[in-house]
């Protein structure tokens, strides 16, 4: 007989056999049908175009942030409590109110500006990404491991991602593009004070804190409501790496963090996070010298303690990185019951942004993904049909009815349990204006301050590498900025580049800010 059957199977071999999709089993993988041994090659070849064509569409669109990462699974254990007072007095979110309770987890670790297959070992933000599959349906918390972030209305995540994204023309990640924008952004600074400080390259993702960053509301269940921002702190402790350190990791590794996270948990050695929270009163607290919706800030500790309300443990890696990592998805506006936005302008447009382009990236049924689906909950809708439905959602005993209200069948409206909430009221004419009290230089300068000697040397010696390759007009504002945050950072930054208090003296305050008192005499003193 004639051998068709391409390298052929070994004798009594007990795999199992390869199909296509179709199921029809595949009985040469190595040759293409053609016509004769040396081709031409037929068409109607389905189990070919089947398996060629499957392989073209394999990628999908990567994240345009955020596009390397790595997910684990694991739960979140609820301590019941905040300090002595029952949790219950602040939110009424179910996850956190016994004590022992635990909720499944999925968390996604990341880089922010590189693409895929990018280094992890990049000066850049981390992505800390954190979906609870609570009762009452997905809460998805999506933070970074930074405090703060580089702007305060969302109407400018697109410009400060294009200047610190690579030059479309040379395709280059450029100093010279980034403090163009950020020395014509003041609110960048606190968050450039970290990002070049030892915190801007995490050792990996295990010895690294979260912060919501944004700032969020609980509610309790007489309708309270209370500005909360969330913090997670690493068990394993906080380690970071210098340009050096991380330069020699690079250098035979671009996935160091994802591999240090897979063997620790691969091996037991389960990786822990606390959750703390810091709470005020919901409102706009002008005693403060900041907005407590302005994400370019922190809020004091000694005023706000943060107070720990759980525990989170990673315990089971990905079975598929592309099912489960590259596919999954986040977004702000993902809360359960007990858990609120603020009026924070960034979270707005974070909240639109999310859900947005994982409808293109992924597809518009991303949510029955079963990484994505609220798997603890029942989901229950009549959202019907489009690319990839992968299953009907169970409605009323009547198939026909996908449709609310009838008197016939299908699903009804819940009974809302709650009184409405008793939030402030809010008033004002439609316009476009910087909040008040945007402050952009107090807080930058008190973290330069409680910075260990090191770490301000590193914090200078990052600064002054990236801004020579800058042009001296974009120096000299840098410079100017640092000065009115800290003399000794403006100082150091400024000898680095060849740049004295008197070489700034007369730049003109920007536009768009609006200075202090203390900045004005700061800027008095330059000349
Ligand atoms: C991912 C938009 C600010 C943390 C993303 C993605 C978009 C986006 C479009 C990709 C999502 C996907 O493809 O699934 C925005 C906008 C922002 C903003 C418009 C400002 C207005 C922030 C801030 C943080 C943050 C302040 C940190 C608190 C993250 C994280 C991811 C992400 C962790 C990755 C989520 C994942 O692992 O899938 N963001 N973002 N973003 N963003 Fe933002």
């Amino acid at each position: 007989m004639t051998d068709v059957s391409g390298t052929g199977s070994q004798p009594n071999d007990q795999r199992k056999v390869l199909t296509n999709r179709q199921g029809h089993p595949v009985y040469d993988n190595q040759n293409q049908r053609t016509v004769g041994p040396r081709g031409p090659a037929t068409l109607e070849n389905y189990q070919f175009l089947e398996k060629i064509s499957h392989f073209d569409r394999e990628r999908i669109p990567e994240r345009v942030v955020h596009a390397r990462g790595t997910t684990s699974y694991g739960f979140f254990e609820a301590y019941g409590k905040l300090g002595d007072e029952p949790i219950s007095r602040f939110t009424r979110a179910k996850l956190f109110q016994e004590a022992g309770r635990r909720t499944d987890v999925a968390l996604r670790f990341s880089t922010v500006i590189g693409g895929r297959d990018s280094a992890e070992t990049a000066r850049d933000p981390r992505g800390f990404a954190i979906k609870f599959y609570t009762e009452d349906g997905n809460w998805d918390l999506v933070g970074n491991n930074l405090a703060v972030f580089f702007i305060r209305d969302a109407i400018k995540f697109p410009d400060v991602i294009h200047s610190l994204k690579p030059d479309p023309v040379t395709f280059r990640q450029d100093p010279n593009r980034i403090f163009d924008f950020m020395s014509q952004t003041p609110e960048c600074l606190h968050m450039i004070v970290n990002l070049f400080s030892p915190r801007g390259i995490p050792a990996d993702y295990r010895h690294m804190q979260g912060f919501g960053v944004n700032t969020y509301k609980w509610v309790n269940r007489q309708g309270e409501t209370f500005l909360v921002k969330y913090h997670w702190m690493p068990k394993q402790g906080v380690r970071s790496m210098t340009e050096a350190d991380a330069a020699a990791v690079q250098a035979h590794d671009l996935g160091h963090a994802t591999k240090d996270l897979h063997d620790a948990i691969e091996r037991g050695d389960y990786p822990e996070w606390e959750l703390l929270v810091q709470l005020m009163s919901d409102g706009e607290h002008p005693e403060l010298d900041f907005d407590p919706l302005d994400d370019t800030k922190v809020w004091p500790e000694n005023e706000f303690p943060a107070r720990p309300v759980g525990r989170l443990v990673l315990d089971r890696n990905v079975e598929n990185q592309f099912a489960e990592n590259e596919q999954s998805a986040f977004g702000t506006g993902v809360l359960v019951d007990g858990l609120d936005f603020s009026d924070d302008k960034m979270l707005v447009g974070r909240t639109f942004s999310y859900s947005d382009t994982q409808r293109y990236r992924v597809g518009p049924n991303y949510l029955q993904l079963p990484v994505n689906q609220a798997r603890n909950a029942a989901i229950r809708t009549n959202q019907r049909d489009g690319q990839m439905t992968y299953f009907v959602d169970t409605a009323g005993e009547d198939p026909h009815i996908n449709y609310e209200p009838s008197l016939r069948d299908g699903l009804r409206e819940a009974e809302y349990p709650h009184t409405d909430e008793l939030g402030p009221e809010i008033s004002g004419r439609l316009t476009r204006k910087r909040i008040p009290r945007t402050n952009d230089y107090v807080q930058p300068g008190q973290r330069y301050l409680l910075m260990e000697q090191w770490e301000r040397d590193d914090l200078v010696l990052n600064l002054v590498t990236a801004l020579k390759q800058c042009d001296r007009r974009i120096q000299e504002r840098m410079v100017w900025h640092f000065l009115l945050a800290e003399d000794e950072l403006g100082l150091r930054v400024g000898e680095g580049l060849g740049i004295t208090p008197d070489d700034v003296a007369s730049l003109e305050p920007l536009k768009s800010q609006d200075l202090t008192e203390e900045d004005r005499s700061r800027l008095a003193k330059l000349g």
